[in-house]
């Protein structure tokens, strides 16, 4: 299945679908790796905090599919901010994913009480300045933390991986992202831990358009240009989960899934949640 891709600033074509590998461990990692990229994904989503980049890289080793029409997207720990640090973590991982370059490469989280944020950008700046990262990007960064980076350096992320679903729109964010040309990823784009997928309203477009809640969600986000990185071990889920190009919705439909927006204050706060 061939899946529509964004052009990002850095020049770089992202998916708009990629599988999300967080609590993938082990060789039921690698398998499931392996078995996304042969139903068609080219995006893989991981983090040094995963714990799981050896077993991604062992998956697409073992996928058969060529390392270069594959998009290896990773992130740098909060135990890393700093420029030296996150060059030699940005290497480290790397080294366990078995690649010689990252394709995208994102600050997991501002840890603002570090103020190291401006730092670690630069480290990625001066990693793509040498071709050794595609894009570099951010995750969990609010707008005054895209601000503070482009204040610095003059240069916006092209891309910020944010938690989002219709339960947790993030509007604010989103619009200032799509002023700056910062593309916008979805985390847990299910909405699931939100309980949204029981909703009278996904319901009744599942019904609608003969798919399911899942791929109610994730529709909402690619129809707005919105990446997305499911993540799902299981085969048959993989393949739901990119079977999101066959169907529109309508503006009445759009209206409905914005009326399910919980509002800012229901999405995990960065800059007082912080993760090492
Ligand atoms: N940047 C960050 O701070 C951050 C934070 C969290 C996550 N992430 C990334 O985003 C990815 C996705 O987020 P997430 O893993 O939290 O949530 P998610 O992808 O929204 O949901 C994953 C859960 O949904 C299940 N699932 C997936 N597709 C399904 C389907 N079609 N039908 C039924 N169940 C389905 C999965 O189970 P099965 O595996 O059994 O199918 C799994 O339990 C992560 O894996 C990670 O790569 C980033």
């Amino acid at each position: 299945m061939q899946i529509p891709t964004v052009d990002l600033t850095s020049g770089q074509a992202l998916p708009l679908v990629g599988l999300g590998t967080f609590d993938m461990l082990g060789m039921p990692c690698a398998q499931a790796v392996s078995h996304a990229i042969r139903v068609g994904y080219r995006l893989l989503d991981t983090a040094s905090r995963y714990a799981n980049e050896r077993s991604v890289g062992i998956g697409i080793e073992e996928s058969g599919i060529d390392r270069a029409d594959m998009i290896v997207q990773t992130k740098l720990g909060g135990g890393d901010h700093g420029f030296d640090e996150a060059i030699n973590a940005a290497k480290d991982s790397a080294r366990r994913l078995g690649v010689s370059y990252i394709d995208v490469y994102l600050i997991h989280w501002p840890c603002p009480s570090l103020g190291r944020m401006v730092d670690s950008w630069n480290a990625l700046l001066t990693l793509a300045d040498e071709g050794f990262i595609r894009t570099p990007g951010v995750s969990n960064f609010k707008v005054h933390h895209l601000q503070a980076l482009y204040d610095a350096t003059g240069r916006w992320p092209a891309i910020n991986q944010i938690q989002c679903s219709p339960a947790l729109a993030r509007c604010e964010v989103r619009e200032f992202m799509e002023a700056n040309g910062i593309h916008a990823q979805a985390w847990h784009p299910t909405g699931r831990k939100e309980a949204m997928l029981g909703d009278a309203e996904i319901i009744r477009l599942a019904r609608k358009y003969g798919k399911s809640p899942t791929q109610i969600a994730l529709r909402w986000a690619v129809q707005q240009g919105i990446g997305v990185v499911p993540k799902s071990s299981h085969k048959g889920r993989q393949r739901e989960n990119i079977d999101l190009f066959d169907f529109t919705f309508d503006a009445d439909d759009m209206a409905a899934l914005e009326s399910l927006d919980r509002g800012e204050q229901a999405a995990r706060d960065s800059d007082v949640e912080e993760e090492f």
